[in-house]
């Protein structure tokens, strides 16, 4: 926490610079431009005050070490200009630093809710900030605050949960493992990171076809109205928010969703009136993705109302030049006030002079061998095995009995990607080999706490496994792994979250094939499983576990307990979504289920 001194010398220090910035040294700022769209001699000649890698942002070749040498790169050049201010570097390390090849990619939001553990979240946030201050990347677009209050959002493995109590607790838990290293808020200590609670606000709440957003498919509820009553706003979807700036929260990220009949982006209640306001929040708020442009056609007035509504750093991303241009004449012809400038650029300066990236511009070398380290995968092993739900457990098949001659195992076993999901290493994640890790059935293989002979058909075909007598071989247990491919933000926006024909028929051919079938279902959020439900013995909902999936192999073979509960509703049919069940009716399983062993 900033000592009274500390403040009056960042206050001092913030009008210094403010007497002597002229309006292009502020407006620089005040933009915020995506790596690849930006030379090194236009940061320091607009005065860049912060850059991005989206998703998937990499220097190539992709490694922890080119990471920091980029990084640096920009900063040298921001730092070359007259007030030598240092530009703030941000990235979307929403479960690991997963945009770099080699870093420890944890489970995903949806996973860490299951295990309704405040402080394994805030060591999964520590580790990721190690790993970010290593590469000279002290800005995390994490944690997502969002509540999401229907599962075919693309987004909804981002939320820690439905229910704005545990996310409120476990995004607040990683907001302080970034932003505190020694357990109290101190942003200047070498390896915190500042975080960026999101989006502000009810992006989770948004009602299904409200969208209005079409990038390559039409997204169907992100980024669309948020349909629901300011109480209900502000009970559902604000608290986190209150809670995460009590915590120290110094940035905010505005929603692309829409509120009250405009965009958030646009809506001067809630950012200005509400948040800074009665919230009294002191930090900047950053826009989203380009989002100023979805204001209104005409780019002038979206820059004048989300800047007078309260945004005070734009992520442009491409198109720098037009915005600096559009708001220096906002400025002239006193559409936008040299106020309102001021405001937004001290709450700017103030934060980078709390993270002490005056003094500490640079990367950290000398933590580079914390990137991907054995003690983070250890870390991220431990979350996958508390992120996994049992659902069935017929017989106390799990764990498997020591003795478990011959195990069939088919599915994606065997795809670091799909077992990340989203947000690894591309945006939109992908399938195969994208970065170091373990996959399951390189656990299984490996482990030394069975000798059971491990067989692997990713299409479950194990015609060439006969017996003696040459017919076909019975495993004592199969194991079918699914994955919902990856995706992110809109483009997982889905009207049918039922299980593919492909999946349905691998399960069929492999039950035929073994005693007893566990299934294990990887994917951003609860699908339709009740067809195939009553053709397993066990059913293990693992979400998206990230690098590590020898989490798995220790729950399967029982070097870890079960303990994973649902933090989502579990829908029996698409009619009992959005959640609520609002056709009535059991759920499948409700929410806070999940087998002990
Ligand atoms: C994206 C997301 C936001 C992310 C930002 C930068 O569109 O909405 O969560 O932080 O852009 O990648």
């Amino acid at each position: 926490m900033q000592s009274v001194n500390q403040q009056t010398a960042h206050a001092e220090r913030v009008a210094a610079l403010l007497r002597e910035m002229t309006l292009a040294e502020k407006i620089g700022q005040m933009t915020l431009v995506e790596k690849n769209s930006i030379t090194l001699h236009d940061v320091e000649r607009y005065f860049i005050g912060g850059l991005l890698s989206g998703g998937g942002g990499y220097p190539s070749p992709n490694t922890p070490e080119n990471w920091g040498k980029m990084v640096d790169e920009f900063q040298k050049h921001a730092l070359n200009t007259r007030l030598a201010i240092p530009m703030i570097y941000g990235v979307d390390a929403v479960h690991g630093h997963n945009n770099v090849v080699g870093a420890t990619i944890f489970p995903h939001n949806i996973g860490l809710g299951a295990t309704r553990n405040p402080q394994l979240v805030r060591q999964i946030a520590r580790a990721t900030a190690v790993e970010l201050a290593a590469t000279g990347i002290y800005w995390n677009y994490a944690p997502a605050l969002s509540v999401p209050q229907d599962i075919r959002w693309g987004r909804t493995f981002e939320g820690f949960s439905e229910r704005t109590e545990l996310v409120t607790e476990l995004s607040v838990a990683y907001l302080e493992g970034l932003q505190n290293p020694q357990g109290v808020l101190d942003l200047d200590a070498p390896t915190a990171v500042l975080g960026t609670p999101k989006h502000f606000v009810g992006d989770g709440g948004t009602s299904f076809g409200s969208s209005t957003t079409f990038i390559a498919v039409q997204y169907l509820l992100d980024q669309g109205v948020t349909d629901v009553d300011e109480a209900t706003l502000r009970e559902l979807h604000l608290a986190p928010y209150l809670r995460a700036l009590e915590a120290g929260a110094r940035c905010v990220m505005a929603s692309f969703s829409s509120w009250g009949g405009m965009k958030m982006h646009a809506n001067r209640y809630l950012l200005t009136e509400v948040l800074k306001n009665e919230l009294g929040f002191s930090g900047f708020i950053v826009t989203d993705w380009e989002a100023v442009n979805q204001i209104t056609p005409d780019y002038y007035e979206a820059v004048v109302t989300s800047i007078n509504a309260g945004i005070d750093m734009n992520m442009v991303p491409f198109d720098y030049k037009k915005f600096i241009h559009c708001l220096t004449k906002a400025v002239n012809d006193g559409d936008v006030s040299m106020q309102r400038i001021d405001d937004a650029v001290s709450r700017i300066l103030r934060v980078k002079l709390e993270m002490g990236l005056f003094e500490r511009p640079y990367s950290q070398p000398k933590l580079l061998p914390e990137v991907g380290s054995a003690a983070h995968r250890q870390l991220a092993r431990e979350a996958v095995a508390q992120s996994a739900v049992l659902l069935k457990n017929e017989g106390n098949l799990l764990p498997l009995a020591k003795d478990t001659r011959l195990i069939f195992l088919a599915g994606e076993a065997n795809d670091l990607g799909l077992q990340s999901g989203g947000w690894s290493i591309e945006w939109q994640g992908k399938s195969g080999p994208i970065t170091d890790g373990t996959t399951l059935l390189a656990a299984l293989v490996d482990s030394e706490s069975t000798d059971s002979q491990v067989v692997f058909d990713r299409f479950g075909n194990f015609d060439d496994q006969v017996n003696a007598n040459g017919e076909p071989q019975q495993a004592d247990v199969a194991v079918v792994v699914l994955a919902e491919h990856p995706y992110a933000e809109g483009k997982g926006d889905r009207i049918d979250l039922a299980l593919s024909k492909e999946e349905q028929e691998l399960i069929a051919r492999v039950r035929a094939r073994a005693g007893k079938l566990v299934i294990i279902l990887m994917s951003g959020r609860p699908l339709i499983i009740t067809d195939v439900l009553g053709q397993a013995d066990a059913f293990v909902a693992a979400f998206w576990p990230g690098s590590e999936a020898a989490g798995l192999a220790d729950l399967l073979l029982g070097d870890k307990p079960f303990t994973g509960k649902l933090s989502y509703t579990w829908p029996r049919s698409m009619e009992q979504i959005p959640l609520n069940g609002n056709t009535g009716g059991e759920p499948l399983f409700p929410f806070g289920f999940g087998l002990s062993t």
